[in-house]
């Protein structure tokens, strides 16, 4: 997994808890890197996961509520990293459909051994209602939810989200624009 996403986490953990947060959540995690990353290298993403388990138990806040605020967190924070990538259109669901057919394609360009998720995109009742499936074997679906979370605030979308997962293990995003 990217640096970038490690980065951003502990700037979050530091900014929304304390300094002493991050000094205590590195020390309580087993990490191979140590926890001195770099945005441009690369580092195993079960770190993150144990970042964000002892996070939990020290903070006393869920696993999930954790994930998903990470990633409406991250979502800003890519965005103001790679301005090009959110200025191709200025529809929320146009943007979405477009992680899967350009941005991750860009990212992958730029960092080939970037891990990517799969989405399948679809509409299949109406062109307000997109299906993003979501298919990764790293299984980061509380963060999925709050970059897509992001995403509509960065567009000042109204939209609802639902998610379920499907009996083959992916997870179901359904966001609904609101009139
Ligand atoms: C400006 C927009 C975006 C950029 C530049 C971007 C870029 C990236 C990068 C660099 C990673 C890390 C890859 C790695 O660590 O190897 C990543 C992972 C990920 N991205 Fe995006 N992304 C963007 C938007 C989105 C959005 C809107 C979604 C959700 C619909 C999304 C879903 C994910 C997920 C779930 C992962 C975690 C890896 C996994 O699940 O396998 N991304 N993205």
């Amino acid at each position: 997994m990217k640096g970038i996403v490690f980065t951003e986490f502990l700037t979050m953990v530091e900014g929304s808890f304390s300094l002493d947060m991050v000094d205590t959540i590195i020390e309580k995690s087993d990490l191979p890197s140590g926890g001195a990353y770099t945005s441009v290298g690369t580092y195993s993403h079960t770190e993150i996961v144990d970042l964000v388990t002892n996070l939990s138990q020290e903070s006393g806040v869920a696993i999930p509520l954790l994930l998903k605020t990470f990633g409406t967190y991250l979502f800003h924070s890519l965005a103001r990293a790679y301005p090009d990538f959110v200025q191709k259109t200025t529809d929320p669901l146009d943007f979405l459909e477009q992680v899967e057919t350009y941005i991750h394609v860009e990212v992958k360009k730029l960092y080939p051994d970037a891990e990517l998720p799969t989405f399948e995109c679809s509409r299949p009742h109406s062109a307000n209602e997109l299906h993003m499936v979501y298919v990764s074997n790293r299984h980061m679906e509380d963060v999925c939810e709050g970059l897509i979370i992001g995403s509509l605030e960065h567009f000042g979308a109204h939209c609802s989200i639902t998610r379920e997962e499907r009996e083959d293990g992916a997870e179901l995003f359904v966001i609904t624009k609101i009139e």
